[in-house]
């Protein structure tokens, strides 16, 4: 089977996502979101999220197939996020891709929401190299893979040890009193400050945390850092220089993850980087990593936002790449698994 149609269903946190595609080709991609009802409570909440996602299941679905003017009959397989994520949002997208699967007697394929935030850029930017390392980082993820084969041989090499990138903008955002989610908020007042006015700790990149963890993230400390400044300004009754403090941060955090993605490509002989989940949007990751990539002959990748936010699209771009290898479909009583490892 060269080119396979493919059903993507993604429910691992709060977006309903369902996508069609042919090999490689995007036919449909339908998203819908429960981020407004998170956003009153300051955070996502899990059985919001579950509810939100059985009510828009079915309608999501016949709009992506609708869109992409297929028939559930015509489908080579159904791909659907496993792991990791929420446990009831997973528990609702594997149980209808189940049910799917059951009714119409088509392979079921239970996929890693994180391998599938890189896949997805072969919908946009075509075909992968033979080998070339991933940074996914998110509200929920960072981590940086080593990828031979998108469907059978992704490596981590490694992961947030603590917050993820995302999340870390989230509290900050919270410090500086930006709305929820706070991540774009501090990236668009970075804007307006010095990058270099504050100078905010790297986490694991020197002495024997940067030997033992060369490729892991941690950005607690540097959390910490924020708030014992944003505490120091309010003590001696100073404003905070808000601007200038979400730049430091913003720098820090870019830095980090461009210096540790790029010693991956050097080290494992790669010459591309692929940089997906939500957290992509952040403007001066962008800009360092386009800067420093070019300097060493490495080619970045990064879909666009759409597609790198939570989406039907990249389960079914990984869906399509496991039925293209010949993998085996998973069992009906495939589980979820919330800490799903790669
Ligand atoms: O992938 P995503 O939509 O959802 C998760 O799976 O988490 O990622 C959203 C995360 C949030 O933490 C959000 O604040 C952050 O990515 N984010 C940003 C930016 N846009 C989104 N953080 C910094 N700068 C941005 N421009
Ligand atoms: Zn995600």
């Amino acid at each position: 089977m060269s080119e396979p149609l493919i059903l993507g269903i993604e429910t691992s946190c709060d977006e309903t996502g369902f996508a069609v595609v042919r090999g490689r080709e995007l036919l449909a991609d339908v998203t819908a979101s429960s981020m407004e009802e998170h956003a009153r409570y300051g955070g996502i909440v899990p059985e919001v999220a579950s509810r939100a996602h059985l009510e828009a299941f079915v309608p999501t679905l016949d709009a992506a197939l609708e869109a992409a003017d297929v028939d559930l009959g015509q489908l080579d397989g159904i791909a659907v996020t496993a792991g990791p994520g929420l446990v009831g949002s997973l528990t609702v997208g594997v149980s209808g891709a189940k049910a799917l699967a059951l009714a119409t007697g088509k392979p079921l394929y239970g996929v890693n929401h994180v391998i599938g935030h890189a896949a997805v850029d072969e919908l946009v930017h075509g075909p992968f190299p033979d080998r070339f390392v991933a940074l996914v980082v998110s509200g929920g993820h960072t981590s940086l893979l080593l990828v031979d084969d998108i469907a059978t041989g992704v490596v981590e090499l490694g992961q947030t040890l603590d917050d993820a990138a995302g999340e870390a903008f989230d509290k900050v955002g919270r410090l500086l009193g930006l709305p929820y989610p706070g991540g774009p908020h501090v990236d668009r007042l970075s804007r307006e400050g010095d990058r270099d006015a504050i100078r905010f700790p790297r986490g694991l990149t020197s002495g024997k945390d940067k030997a033992r963890h060369p490729y892991d993230f941690s950005f607690s400390g540097l959390k910490t850092a924020v708030a014992r400044y944003v505490e120091a300004c309010q003590d001696r009754g100073e404003e905070v220089p808000a601007a200038d403090v979400a730049a430091g941060f913003s720098e820090a955090v870019a830095d980090v993850l461009v210096t540790k993605s790029l010693a991956a490509c050097e080290r494992s002989g790669c010459d591309t980087l692929v940089i997906g989940g939500g957290f992509s949007a952040n403007s001066r990751l962008r800009e360092l990593a386009a800067e420093r990539a070019a300097e060493r002959g490495i080619t970045v990748r990064i879909p666009p936002i759409r597609y790198c936010t939570d989406n039907g699209a990249m389960i079914a771009a990984l869906g399509s790449a496991l039925v293209r290898s010949g993998a085996a479909p998973s069992p009906l009583d495939l589980p979820t698994d919330s800490g799903m490892p790669l």
